[in-house]
């Protein structure tokens, strides 16, 4: 048995000119946990293609979803932005990653820290009731460049909290704080600046971080895994992992960055 599935592109969003999204049919067999990610791509000159994609649908949706960038000379997102509704795309049998709740302690408030792209995994996250079940308050940040970027911000704040099954858990539980660094917005700056200076936690109502009752995710940029690493580390949180479940998580497996 092949260790590929072949799924087909069922609709396409494109957000900015350096950002899309997509949805394709999933193979019923195909399993994952919250938070993971998978191996995606084309054939090109009859040899397959494929990238590390956080799975940015829940795993008890129907349909797959990714969130990707637009590389004009990137090998496989140059030729991935012009995929259509109908196009074949191959999807990996297998999903894996570190960022699944599973891998952290029990705690209070769960921070999702993504940047760009690095959203993808979290909003299969935050899509999962036992996210809720296990945490008090869960903070999505998104931190990008420009305004424009923040995607998936209206499924957020508008689709989420009106969903039948999770609305509610949302509406009480669910702090989602946008970030920008180089335009005019409500909230500006980096979210390791945010954190250091305590910005963010004043904004949000919530006590500055602390190893014994926070956990968090990151997903980003290496040196945004680094820096927020650090951050976590000179507050002695303990990195967790498979089968070793810590106070944070990061991953490190991404498409073109
Ligand atoms: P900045 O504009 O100050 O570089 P990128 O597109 O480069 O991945 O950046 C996405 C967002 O993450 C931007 O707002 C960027 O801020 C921010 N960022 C980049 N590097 C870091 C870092 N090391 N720590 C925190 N935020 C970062």
């Amino acid at each position: 048995m092949s260790n590929f599935n072949q799924e087909s592109v069922v609709s396409v969003h494109h957000w900015t000119d350096t950002l899309f999204s997509f949805k394709t049919t999933r193979d019923p067999s195909f399993r994952f946990r919250n938070g993971e990610f998978t191996m995606i791509g084309l054939k090109v000159n009859e040899k397959p293609l494929l990238r590390a994609y956080s799975v940015a649908s829940a795993n008890y949706e129907e349909q797959l979803e990714f969130f990707s960038i637009k590389v004009q000379d990137g090998p496989l997102t140059s030729r991935l932005q012009h995929l259509k509704e109908g196009d074949s795309i191959i999807v990996s049998r297998k999903a894996t990653g570190t960022l699944v709740i599973d891998n952290l302690l029990d705690g209070r408030n769960l921070y999702l820290v993504g940047t760009g792209t690095g959203l993808a995994p979290f909003l299969s996250v935050i899509k999962d009731p036992e996210t809720y079940e296990r945490f008090e308050k869960v903070v999505l940040l998104h931190g990008c460049r420009h305004v424009k970027e923040l995607a998936y911000g209206e499924m957020i704040t508008e689709t989420l909290p009106k969903d039948e099954m999770l609305g509610e858990m949302v509406r009480n539980q669910l702090i989602y704080y946008p970030t920008v660094t180089r335009d005019p917005f409500h909230n500006r700056g980096r979210i390791t600046d945010l954190m250091s200076s305590g910005k963010l936690f004043s904004d949000v109502g919530l006590a500055d971080l602390e190893a014994e009752k926070d956990r968090v995710m990151i997903c980003g940029s290496p040196a945004l895994l680094t820096d927020t690493k650090q951050l976590l580390l000179d507050r002695n949180f303990i990195e967790g992992n498979h089968g070793e479940p810590g106070h944070f998580v990061v991953e490190k497996a991404f498409a073109e960055r």
